[in-house]
């Protein structure tokens, strides 16, 4: 990678001259250490020019001895670093060659022995200079100008069609008169200059702002220029040494930075993997010291968290909805995915709309925006106001006291909230979210606000990321309720075929009552009035609240019969939210089985959607099973029972409803118990409907607890009946043993409850891993056939594990032949990562730490 050195060292003249007997010379070759040559001479591929001051060097280089390219590099920099190249995409492969000035002022690469063009700096115009005068100038800046007239008037320059780098003084952006857009473009790998897939290109469109590209699209922005900095580079300064400088004018629109420290050597570049770096040479240690670079983090993502979501590095998750706005997936959303991002609560009517002030933010894509430099912000804001489209605002410039006015029409693109640094925006929202989030809006004041953070509003019972779904019950429900309610539904069956997704649909899309009430009727639900809801749980006092979860909060409701309910508020703004609801409500109505919880009725009104459950009087198998105080309850016969009871209730959502139902979020906190300790699956929110010869889907958005989600699901978001089977052989591990699968390690944190059993089993030691609360009588073949079946079910190969009807199979019968488990998925425990190539637990278990990557997965 070594370009040919300067003509003044004496050691390579040597050379040079072997190499010049190839030039036949109708003109003279350039001086040597000289920086530029005329139209009379040229520059033979064995000699560089050298800029007045011996920054730059220009020449002739190879990275791989066989494609030759024509170059500029850091003359006294050894690596060498080049920030320019000519032919990248068509290298020249015999060496034979020279830089010539061509026809019209054109640099020309001619092949020595024909004089063939191997490559031209293709100039639009024909400048025709009397006299072309070629130079290589100490910016790096290669340019060729009419020798007779001013020499700052260039014809061409290398600066005009950037590499990967951006110098001191080059331009990234418009010559709007020209038409001359200067990028910059990867090189395609470290050692191969051709141009790769990332590009960083300014768009001057509305607010101007700068776009990482690669393959695939936008993968990263600027943001637009605030008057001081980027909107998205709170950190980006102009100090005594460098200053970044933005021009949008009619003629022009680019971005720029000076150095002005001589000391100071500086480059922006676009990395061949799609980075912009920026570097500063440190002369004491002869490296590039790395002193910016972005995307930086996940919320520099492009659009990571949708349309109108705001993300924030430091929320969890980072996706947030702006005020005003609520997930549109909420579930996905609640799962780390943001990517659907928010919809309005409240639709905007165009005449009584108000604004709300978000402080501290990368202000949304801009290219579709309207700029007004001058416009002042009270203008901005009625202008806003009056146009229906109008959905924000802010200040175009925020230095100096703020001036100028950006609007925005239709979705907010890419907002980022910072901690420190970023600017104010004004979000267009319902005249009622004003109200909602008085105090937030009604400031008018400046929006230069640097700094501030988000303002808050205290959420309604918001559940924070605790996945583990308090949906609890308790007491019985009065047998004459049930019955009336059973027999209402059972009344009804059958006497509708079509979609009731359709139906359900409705009920939700609309808010109004009457619809809500003849829909809840098709769906042989009944309906109650958020009333009577309110007055059954003491208004929802805190005394009555049973449990919270991510999805909102479960209270206990006493009807006015006296029947008791566990009653689910969902939350607004976070967790289950229509969709979820839907699901839950359209999937439950409709199931009926002993070992399902069920659902008696529901209140759509207004924004409020809850569930009305039975009350289950041992809320959750995991707050009897890890309890220290409460796991004796559970004896043998118990815990068999709760298995065989998941396992009909699994069996009956895999194969004997109606439809084929997959859960995909079975896990201890999941299973509910009666009085009598009998298991009801509940949860359905994720759950997913089948057709009946459906075995397999896939999913983008993996969704599901760690540590109970089948490999294939978490990796490859493959999810079928095998992948509830996975979970089911975890919650019978932990059952046998009454340890978590998650959180608890054993052998030197080496294996986790799956590869703990497995290890166990293989050295015949099954009955080591029952629950030693578990000391009474007990049959050791039905707790070593349950341990079978548990490791059969989790094994790492979804076509190994057996479908749920063989499961019950096996554990109801002791002759039932039972094969030999093998190798489970995700056996791994904590520390396993860190030695896992070792191949140390080569019971070719899946590593762990797969899983994680998934679920931190962006
Ligand atoms: C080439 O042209 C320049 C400018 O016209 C002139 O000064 C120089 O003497 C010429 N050199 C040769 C070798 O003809
Ligand atoms: C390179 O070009 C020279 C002159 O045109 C020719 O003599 C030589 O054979 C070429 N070399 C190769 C490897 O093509
Ligand atoms: C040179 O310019 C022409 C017309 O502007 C364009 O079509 C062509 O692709 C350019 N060639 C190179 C190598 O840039
Ligand atoms: C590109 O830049 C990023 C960020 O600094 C860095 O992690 C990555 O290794 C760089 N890639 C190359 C090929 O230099
Ligand atoms: C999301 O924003 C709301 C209001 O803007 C705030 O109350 C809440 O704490 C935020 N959540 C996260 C996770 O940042
Ligand atoms: C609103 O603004 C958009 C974009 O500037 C413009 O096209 C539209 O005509 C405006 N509508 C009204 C009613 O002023
Ligand atoms: C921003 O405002 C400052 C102070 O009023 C002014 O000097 C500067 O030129 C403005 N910048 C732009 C890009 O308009
Ligand atoms: C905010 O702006 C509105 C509309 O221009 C104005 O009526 C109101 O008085 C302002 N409020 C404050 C606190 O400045």
């Amino acid at each position: 990678m070594t370009p040919p050195s300067s003509f003044r060292s004496p050691a390579v003249a040597v050379i040079l001259c072997f190499f010049s007997f190839f030039f036949p010379s109708p003109t003279s070759s350039a001086s040597s250490s000289s920086d530029t040559f005329y139209a009379n001479q040229s520059l033979s591929s064995d000699q560089t020019l050298v800029s007045s001051n011996d920054v730059f060097q220009l020449g002739f280089f190879s990275p791989d001895g066989s494609r030759y390219y024509l170059g500029i590099w850091y003359k006294n920099i050894p690596g060498p670093t080049y920030v320019w190249v000519a032919n990248r995409d068509s290298p020249i492969s015999n060496f034979s060659v020279s830089l010539a000035v061509g026809p019209g002022g054109n640099l020309v690469v001619l092949s020595t022995g024909s004089r063939e063009v191997l490559w031209s700096s293709n100039l639009t115009s024909a400048a025709n200079p009397a006299n072309p005068l070629v130079q290589l100038l100490d910016s790096g800046n290669l340019v060729v100008s009419d020798g007779i007239g001013d020499p700052s008037v260039y014809i061409w320059q290398s600066f005009d069609s950037p590499t990967d780098t951006l110098l001191p003084g080059m331009k990234l952006g418009w010559d709007l008169g020209l038409g001359l857009d200067r990028y910059l473009t990867s090189w395609n790998s470290p050692q191969d200059p051709a141009s790769g897939s990332n590009s960083f290109r300014l768009d001057f469109h509305g607010d101007p702002e700068v776009f990482l590209w690669n393959k695939q699209g936008k993968v990263y922005r600027s943001g637009p220029w605030d008057g001081i900095r980027f909107s998205g580079v709170p950190e980006m300064k102009s100090t005594g040494d460098i200053e970044f400088v933005f021009v949008n004018n009619q003629k022009e629109v680019y971005y720029s930075y000076i150095v002005n420290n001589p000391n100071l050597i500086s480059r922006l570049i676009v990395n061949a993997s799609g980075n912009l770096q920026r570097f500063t040479w440190v002369p004491d240690t002869q490296t590039w010291s790395l002193f910016w670079y972005a995307p930086k983090d996940q919320c520099d993502d492009y659009e990571q968290c949708g349309l109108f979501g705001i993300c924030d590095t430091n929320g969890s998750p980072v996706c947030n909805c702006t005020l005003g706005f609520k997930p549109k997936n909420p579930q996905a959303w609640y799962l780390r995915d943001g990517s659907n991002g928010c919809v309005r609560d409240n639709k905007l009517d165009c005449s009584n709309d108000g604004f709300l002030l978000f402080t501290g933010m990368k202000l949304p894509e801009s290219t579709g925006s309207f700029l007004d430099p001058e416009m002042g912000l009270q203008d901005c804001r009625d202008k806003c106001s009056r146009n229906c489209s109008c959905t924000a605002y802010a200040t175009a410039n925020i230095s100096g006291g703020g001036s100028g006015c950006v609007m925005w029409f239709g979705d907010l693109v890419d907002m980022r909230h910072y901690t420190e640094g970023g600017q104010g925006l004004y979000v267009k929202v319902a005249a009622s979210d004003v109200v909602a989030y008085d105090g937030v809006s009604s400031r008018n004041g400046s929006s230069s606000g640097n700094g501030s953070t988000m303002i808050e509003i205290v959420g309604i019972c918001v559940g924070s990321g605790v996945l583990v779904l308090a949906l609890v019950a308790f007491l019985l429900w009065k047998r004459k309720a049930l019955q009336r309610l059973l027999t209402r539904r059972t009344d009804k069956r059958g006497t509708r075929e079509r979609s009731q997704d359709l139906l359900v649909n409705e009920v939700i899309v609309s808010s109004k009552r009457d619809i809500a009430e003849s829909t809840a009727d098709e769906l042989e639900l009944p309906l109650f009035e958020f009333k009577a809801i309110a007055a059954a749980t003491d208004n929802f006092s805190d005394e009555n609240k049973l449990g919270q979860g991510g999805f909102g909060c479960v209270y206990l409701g006493r009807l006015e019969e006296g029947e008791v309910v566990a009653v689910k508020r969902l939350s607004r703004n976070s967790g289950q939210g229509m969709e979820e609801f839907k699901n839950e409500v359209r999937l439950i109505a409709r199931l009926q089985h002993i070992n399902l919880v069920r659902l008696l009725g529901c209140c759509i009104e207004m924004e409020e959607k809850i569930l009305l459950y039975e009350y289950m009087e041992h809320k959750s198998l995991d707050s009897l099973l890890f309890s220290k105080s409460k796991s004796s309850m559970l004896t043998w016969e118990r815990r068999f029972n709760i298995i065989c009871g998941i396992a009909r209730g699994l069996l009956y959502l895999h194969q004997d409803s109606r439809f084929r139902i997959i859960h995909r979020d079975l896990k201890a906190s999941n299973v509910l118990l009666d009085g009598e300790l009998n298991p009801k699956i509940s949860d359905f929110g994720m759950a997913r409907i089948f057709s009946r010869d459906q075995l397999e889907a896939s999913t983008r958005r993996v969704v599901g607890t760690y540590g109970y989600m089948s490999p294939e699901y978490a990796m490859d978001g493959l999810f079928s009946v095998k992948s509830d089977v996975f979970s089911f052989g975890v919650l019978v591990l932990e059952i046998v043993s009454g340890k978590k699968n998650r959180g608890f390690y054993y052998a030197n944190n080496e294996l986790n409850l799956l590869g703990h059993a497995w290890k166990l089993w293989k050295e015949g030691k099954g009955l080591e891993l029952l629950d030693s609360v578990v000391n009474e009588t007990y049959s050791a073949s039905e707790v070593l056939r349950c341990i079978q079946v548990g490791l059969l079910c989790v094994q790492e190969h979804a076509e190994d594990r057996p479908i749920m009807s063989t499961v019950l199979l096996m554990l109801g019968s002791e002759s039932a032949t039972m094969p030999q488990p093998k190798n489970p998925g995700f056996c791994l425990g904590r520390h396993a990562e860190t030695d896992s190539s070792s191949g140390k637990h080569d019971e070719s278990c899946t590593v762990n730490q797969v899983t994680v990557t998934v679920l931190d997965a962006r």
